[in-house]
């Protein structure tokens, strides 16, 4: 007789909640598991972190390790301290952690030396460029997880190609968008391109946070250039993360960003006001690796401005170009797109708002051989 299991997710920073939240809804439907929600605390602020709970409809978590900001090493570290208490008190038969931040890695750590089976959603990324703290993260997780559940063919590819057994490889799709579908009528009803003085399918929307952006003030510099030429003919709205917005105070580029008429600054925003507002845009600007995801499914032309993307399959198949951070190139690329010449795309195969449904099967099945 198979026994009830005993599942704990973990929840860390932003990009964590809208893949946890559906997978956590999934495990609900199917009945065969018990289940905690665990939150690292990485990120604290309301608009980082408790709003997500409001918007996605989530449980609330029933442990909070409260660890806060820090360098890499002490916040891994200190997550990696307080989980491995969790785990050892709740004895979990699978954790599950999702994407790539700091908290995602330490909790695998964790697993690994518990020889707890932990399953990693988004499994099998990589950007190939360890500059970004993300792929360590993406690495050393997807070696320590015995369930990989991948969103597309190159993350299978990935983990073969590291030696990964095949049987440890679960290609279940973009957990994302199933949160994206269920959720896109009412966050449209939301209203928040009017909330923040645009007209629906008349701006473009930019998100700026990878270290590797604004941390050195002659490439953030170079981006503001850009982003000068580009709001004289198209606004643009800019929900401005904690550390940019650190940044740009530091660098002393507040007078710049200000001088820019048609550039919207706003406070980071909740799921359903930023699918509002990316969902009736006409251009997505970005660094981060969600977007790229949920531009291709809304169909958007996205121009990331990084010289290499962790998700190859929304150029070969979306809607984004990798534009890198050359001024001139994005301004170009923009243009082209503000012109009606952006790429048009498809939506990958199992993107399709089933991929938690497919992740429960996968967990309810899964036994260590
Ligand atoms: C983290 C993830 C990144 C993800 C991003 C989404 C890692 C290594 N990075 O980057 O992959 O794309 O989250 O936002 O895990 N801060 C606040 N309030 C908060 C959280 C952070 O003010 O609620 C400030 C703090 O000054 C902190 C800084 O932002 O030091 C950076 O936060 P941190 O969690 O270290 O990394 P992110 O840049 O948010």
């Amino acid at each position: 007789m198979s026994q009830r299991k005993k599942i704990l997710h973990v929840v860390g920073a932003r990009p964590n909640f809208m893949k946890i939240a559906p997978v956590m809804r999934a495990i609900e439907r199917a009945g065969f598991a018990d289940h905690m929600l665990v939150h690292t605390g990485q990120h604290y602020d309301f608009s980082m972190s408790d709003v997500f709970f409001t918007d996605l409809g989530m449980p609330r978590p029933d442990i909070h390790l409260g660890v806060g900001s820090g360098s890499h090493a002490e916040q891994t570290a200190k997550v990696m301290v307080e989980f491995e208490k969790v785990c050892l008190e709740q004895k979990p038969d699978i954790v599950v952690v999702a994407g790539d931040v700091n908290s995602t890695m330490a909790c695998a750590i964790d697993c690994a030396k518990l020889r707890i089976p932990c399953a990693h959603v988004e499994a099998g990324l990589r950007s190939f460029d360890l500059d970004m703290p993300e792929e360590v993260n993406r690495i050393v997780t997807d070696r320590l997880c015995e369930i990989l559940l991948t969103p597309s063919p190159d993350g299978d590819e990935n983990l073969r190609r590291e030696g990964t057994p095949e049987e440890w490889i679960f290609r279940v799709g973009n957990v994302m968008i199933d949160t994206l579908l269920a959720h896109l009528p009412k966050a449209k009803a939301t209203g928040s391109p009017a909330g923040l003085g645009v007209e629906p399918g008349c701006y473009a929307v930019l998100t700026l946070h990878r270290p590797s952006n604004v941390d050195d003030p002659r490439v953030l510099g170079g981006l503001l250039d850009a982003l000068a030429q580009i709001q004289r003919v198209l606004p643009i709205v800019f929900p401005v993360h904690p550390r940019t917005r650190k940044r740009f105070e530091e660098f002393g580029f507040g007078p710049r960003v200000a001088a820019m008429k048609a550039l919207t600054l706003c406070e980071p925003l909740g799921y359903l006001d930023f699918l509002g507002l990316t969902s009736q845009s006409k251009l997505i600007l970005t660094d981060s690796g969600g977007l790229q995801e949920e531009s291709t499914a809304l169909g958007i032309p996205c121009l990331t401005l990084r010289e290499n993307t962790e998700r190859p399959i929304t150029v070969t198949q979306g809607t984004n170009t990798v534009v890198g951070r050359d001024p001139a190139a994005i301004v170009s690329e923009a243009k082209r797109a503000i012109d009606g010449h952006g790429k048009a795309g498809r939506t990958p195969e199992l993107w399709d708002g089933k991929a938690s449904e497919r992740i429960a099967r996968v967990l309810r099945d899964w036994h260590r051989r």
